[in-house]
């Protein structure tokens, strides 16, 4: 399966929730492969790096920019799982990447800003449906503020429903576990944060269900 991770605002936890998802579906047994499509970015390679200087099981990652389709659709047939990791733009890379995408992972940040530039993503994801037919789009929440009371992910959840068809049902929270790992080239799910591992899981999880995969 091939998924996009990508938003065309920066700094939404494109990295942090691909590099994450890479080690659950390793954890689970799968091959995976994550490609860093940015020309101009290292946060994937870098993490990667620091992985094997960890000893942690190693995440082969693929630079790789400009036309993404038929490189992607190469990988698709050598691993289970293909992560794209986007520019935070929208560029080439997006657009090409969209058209061999199973499903195209948005996050976006609960703050106006992020849900009005996720909502700027639909008139793209309209205009890809048109080639890929297949592909599916979800959003999914990140950085939501750990306050019980916080009203944020209805509010979010309900702007952007207006836009796509599918935001994920488990927000991914602000945790200093998410930026700790990222800088020792680890997941959540290697920390002693059970809630972020927690999310991570689910966050697969519920991918696998909208993909209808995983089961076997
Ligand atoms: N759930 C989270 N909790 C806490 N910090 C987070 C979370 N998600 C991301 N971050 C932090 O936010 C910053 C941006 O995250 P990240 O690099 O993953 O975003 P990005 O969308 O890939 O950015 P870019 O557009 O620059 O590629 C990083 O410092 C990361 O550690
Ligand atoms: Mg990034």
């Amino acid at each position: 399966m091939i998924i996009v991770v990508g938003n065309q605002k920066g700094g939404v936890g494109k990295s942090t929730l691909t590099v994450n998802l890479a080690v659950a579906w390793q954890q689970s047994g799968k091959s995976v492969v994550i490609v860093e499509a940015d020309p101009s970015v290292f946060t994937v390679s870098t993490w990667a790096d620091d992985r094997e200087e960890a000893s942690l099981p190693p995440i082969l990652t693929v630079k790789k920019t400009g036309k993404l389709k038929e490189a992607l659709r190469n990988l698709d047939q050598q691993y289970e799982v293909v992560l794209v990791d986007l520019p935070g733009k929208d560029s080439p890379e997006m657009r090409s990447a969209l058209l061999a995408a199973d499903l195209f992972l948005i996050p976006s940040q609960p703050t106006q800003a992020d849900i009005d530039a996720t909502i700027n993503l639909a008139p793209i994801v309209e205009a890809v449906g048109e080639y890929n037919e297949d592909m599916k789009t979800a959003v999914v929440i990140n950085r939501l503020t750990t306050h019980a009371r916080s009203t944020e992910l209805a509010e979010a959840t309900e702007a952007l429903e207006q836009a796509f068809e599918t935001i994920l049902p488990d927000a991914v929270h602000d945790r200093k576990a998410f930026r700790s790992s990222l800088s020792e080239g680890k997941s959540v799910l290697e920390g002693a944060d059970q809630k972020a591992a927690m999310e991570i899981q689910k966050l697969a999880h519920n991918i696998e269900k909208e993909l209808n995969y995983g089961s076997n």
